[in-house]
């Protein structure tokens, strides 16, 4: 519906918006008839972020654009719903929002499973492993060897590569394998490899257990280490895994920085799996902080992508057509605290929204904001608007099943913030419900807390603790674009500044949204769009 009236509406007390038109639909009404696992695909499995049909699913890898279609592959074990062996699935689409799920496309050889990894298109055969006729694929990706792991040695984990000509689909090891040989680190994983334009060669970055290690090629066969960043700088509750780096745009110049992502699990923002960032410069050999970027992290100990529990192992895509220019991040919807035991069957795991970062500076510090893809807009179904909408105490701002909202985005502004607890509320007619909102003190946050939001007894870390984005001092204005998926809510703060994604199992949807506030909110061009994505 698009709004022709622009009311200003002030009430005091509580101010329905949105509430009561079309009937809701059948959707998670389940019956008795209906099998547990009928339920939970109906309740659980999320329209539009990627999930496999069956299995377990964590990391995104290897993700490369070619030929109109965007390829990832990810961690995968396919006979049960917990990690197991890893093989590397694999999905195309041709936006980021709709997903085909393509056979396997790296299995273990006995017990050396093939952990994480990413792929680049190797256009000008550097590798000599193409035919002549199309350009390889290379993926590289560690060869983690369950043997060994079990006697306990140090030499567990090697960097092998495989190569495919037919985009992807199959694949062949490398029979050069390993191309970078264990140096005696226990954990020693997940090269994320690029082209550097910028000093002309193949570039990888490697977690090293507490740091990342740089390393360059001419032909993605030979790896030369070139240098190491990060023991004691940022965040390291625990191991350092999957990297990403690459340079980037400063938003509206031409200026040009670099940006590495350090995914560390635990001791994440608010516990279990979190990712960081770092932005600095890079020589083609050395990786160094930009000095306001560095007094930050020391400040705050960490300055991270996303705030909330459930982002984790996330990096970009590569080979992304320069007429397109985005720089393209895609993470893991969960955290090891407790991936493995929520409530989904036959499935385990989804993959975030695709998002686009970008890097924006102000007052001389260096930011990377990230914001779903514009892709996501053209499955919008049915818009709602209101111009402005005032109130004290509840607010009731949709309810009665005129929007789904298991399948929606969500933006408004707020003005005039006081000192108070502006709490929005998504809930459902069991009692359930999820809150999330800004406590805008003069140590303001932002929160999430799924305390109530049905299902959460499976694990004690899954919402014991209330997740927190601090803020700096009293907010005045906010901006908020929240996306809606079944499980899952991102919330993308002041245009991507800050970010909270989070996953939620109501044992019914969730089909009201209110707010309260103490001393009156004001809420300003509130869009509710319906998304159509099935
Ligand atoms: C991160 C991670 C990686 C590893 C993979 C194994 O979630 O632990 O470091 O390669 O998962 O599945």
């Amino acid at each position: 519906m698009k709004s022709t009236k622009h009311l200003s509406l002030v009430f005091y007390g509580t101010l329905m918006l949105f509430a009561g038109f079309t009937p809701y639909s059948a959707m998670g009404q389940a019956t008795g008839v209906l099998k547990k696992e009928a339920t939970e695909e109906q309740l659980y499995r999320p329209n539009f972020h990627y999930t496999p049909k069956k299995g377990w699913m964590n990391d995104p890898n290897g993700m490369f654009y070619s030929n109109g279609k965007y390829h990832l592959f990810y961690q995968y074990y396919p006979n049960d719903n917990v990690w197991g062996p890893m093989h590397w699935g694999h999905a195309v689409s041709k936006d980021m929002i709709k997903w085909e799920e393509l056979p396997m496309a790296l299995y273990p050889d006995n017990q050396k499973y093939i952990f994480s990894g990413s792929a680049v298109v190797d256009t000008k055969n550097t590798s000599g492993l193409g035919n002549g006729k199309e350009a390889p694929i290379i993926a590289i990706y560690t060869m983690h060897d369950a043997d060994k792991e079990k006697q306990n040695v140090i030499d567990v984990e090697q960097q092998d590569i495989a190569y495919s000509l037919d985009e992807g689909i199959t694949w062949k090891k490398f029979e050069g394998n390993p191309v970078i040989k264990n140096s005696g680190i226990r954990d020693f994983r997940d090269p994320k490899m690029s082209w550097d334009e910028t000093h002309q060669q193949w570039i990888m970055i490697l977690a090293a257990q507490d740091r990342a290690q740089f390393y360059k090629s001419t032909n993605l066969k030979n790896w030369e280490y070139l240098s190491d960043f990060g023991k004691n700088i940022g965040a390291h509750g625990g191991v350092w895994e999957c990297p990403d780096f690459f340079q980037i745009k400063v938003q509206g110049t031409n200026e040009s920085k670099w940006v590495l992502i350090q995914n560390l699990n635990p001791g994440g923002a608010n516990g279990g799996s979190g990712v960081q960032y770092f932005v600095g410069d890079f020589d083609g050999k050395t990786f160094t902080l930009d000095p306001q970027f560095a007094k930050r992290v020391t400040e705050e100990n960490a300055v991270w992508l996303d705030y909330g529990k459930d982002n984790y192992a996330g990096v970009t895509w590569n080979n992304i057509p320069n007429a397109d220019g985005r720089r393209l991040f895609i993470g893991w919807m969960s955290n090891w605290a407790y991936a493995e035991k929520v409530p989904t069957t036959p499935w385990r795991s989804a993959t975030t929204i695709p998002r686009e970062l970008q890097l924006i500076k102000k007052a001389n510090d260096y930011s990377l904001i990230s914001n779903p893809v514009k892709e996501i807009n053209k499955y919008i179904s049915k818009t709602m608007t209101k111009k402005s909408a005032k109130g004290k105490g509840s607010l009731t701002l949709v309810e009665g099943g005129k929007v789904d909202l298991t399948q929606a985005i969500i933006e408004f502004n707020l003005k005039n913030l006081r000192q108070d607890n502006y709490i929005f509320m998504l809930s459902n007619k069991a009692g359930e419900s999820l809150s999330f909102g800004i406590n805008n003190s003069s140590d303001s946050y932002l929160f999430v807390d799924r305390s109530k939001s049905g299902r959460i007894d499976f694990s004690d870390k899954f919402a014991s603790v209330i997740s927190k984005a601090n803020l700096k001092g009293i907010q005045k204005e906010a901006v908020f674009k929240i996306i809606l998926d079944k499980t899952s809510i991102e919330i993308f703060y002041n245009n991507g500044e800050k970010v909270m994604t989070e996953i939620f199992f109501p044992t019914q949807p969730f089909t009201k949204i209110s707010v309260s506030s103490n001393q009156g909110i004001e809420i300003y061009n509130l869009v509710i769009n319906d998304l159509s994505i099935k």
